[in-house]
């Protein structure tokens, strides 16, 4: 039988409408307009992409945005009086520096310098730390876009067997810990295989829900899963190119070949992608409530 598609498309546009309805209801009872600032440092293409999408969105929903572009040369100092500025800022409630970061820059340094409550990204190690011991205030984004593509698929995660391919900072790890939390969501018993991992496909078969984000075109084939496995693929390859001259976008898991075998899996493009976003202005809005005393 062919796979469900879990369309992370449509679960986003049904988020950013609750986000849309909520952020007028906030602006009516206190005042306060979730207010973000995405600062890019450089003009790296994906990344211009990336902040504009962020801006759009923010706007769409009826934020306050600011896109505070600054030079590839910018110094470190710099740039950390700037987050200094935001931090101080009445107006803004989340705080995302775009990355990479040019080599001059210190990207752990600037991370420490975001103020954690306006931390909408969820990389300063303070909220990390809440994340793993289950009192978290943000969850990072693409973690918490995966957990809510489950719980809104209606997939059972409660006592699921859960591998995690990949032990990224910005989704490996966080899915693995947000995964095996006693909560909603989770409650999962929980592998994270990486590239040092003996036998692979041992712990691929035996997942009832496999998360990939490898980072490779095809690390995941149909002989390394079992029958039934809800399988969310992360990743996002740049391939080959159309006849139009573009390049194509694959995901980490070869689609064509476990179709027949999962019972459910995002696609590359219109799965995990429009999720991540979303869940940015989600965390947004969460910062906004907090400053504004509204649960
Ligand atoms: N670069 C690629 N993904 C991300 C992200 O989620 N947050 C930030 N700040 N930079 C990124």
């Amino acid at each position: 039988m062919a796979a469900k598609i879990i369309s992370g498309t449509q679960v986003a546009a049904e988020i950013r409408e609750e986000i849309k309805q909520e952020t007028a209801v906030l602006k009516e009872k206190s005042g306060v307009v979730p207010g973000l600032v995405t600062i890019l440092v450089g003009q790296n293409a994906a990344s211009v992409s990336y902040v504009t999408a962020k801006g759009k969105t923010a706007k769409e929903l009826g934020f306050f945005s600011i896109q505070d572009d600054q030079p590839e040369n910018l110094a470190e100092e710099a740039l950390l009086a700037l987050i200094d500025k935001y931090n101080k800022d009445p107006k803004i409630h989340g705080i995302l520096v775009q990355l990479p970061l040019p080599k001059h820059i210190n990207e752990t340094k600037v991370l420490y310098a975001i103020d954690p409550n306006k931390d909408v990204d969820a990389f300063h190690p303070v909220n990390v730390g809440k994340l793993v011991i289950g009192e978290a205030n943000f969850y990072p984004c693409t973690p918490y876009g995966i957990q809510q593509l489950l719980v809104r698929s209606g997939i059972k995660t409660d006592g699921a067997e859960v591998v995690v391919v990949g032990r990224s900072n910005i989704v490996g790890k966080p899915i693995a810990n947000m995964m095996l939390q006693k909560a909603k969501g989770a409650n999962s018993t929980v592998t994270v295989c990486h590239t040092a991992t003996k036998d692979m496909a041992f712990h691929t078969k035996r997942a009832d829900i496999l998360i990939v984000a490898a980072g490779r075109p095809k690390a995941i084939t149909a002989d390394m899963v079992k029958e039934g496995v809800v399988i969310i693929d992360v990743g996002v390859n740049r391939i080959g190119m159309t006849p139009e001259g573009k390049a194509k976008l694959v995901g980490d898991v070869d689609f064509e070949g476990v179709k027949e075998k999962a019972a459910a899996i995002t696609p590359v493009p219109g799965g995990v992608g429009p999720m991540t976003i979303t869940m940015l202005m989600l965390n947004t809005l969460k910062a906004a409530k907090v400053v504004a005393n509204i649960a």
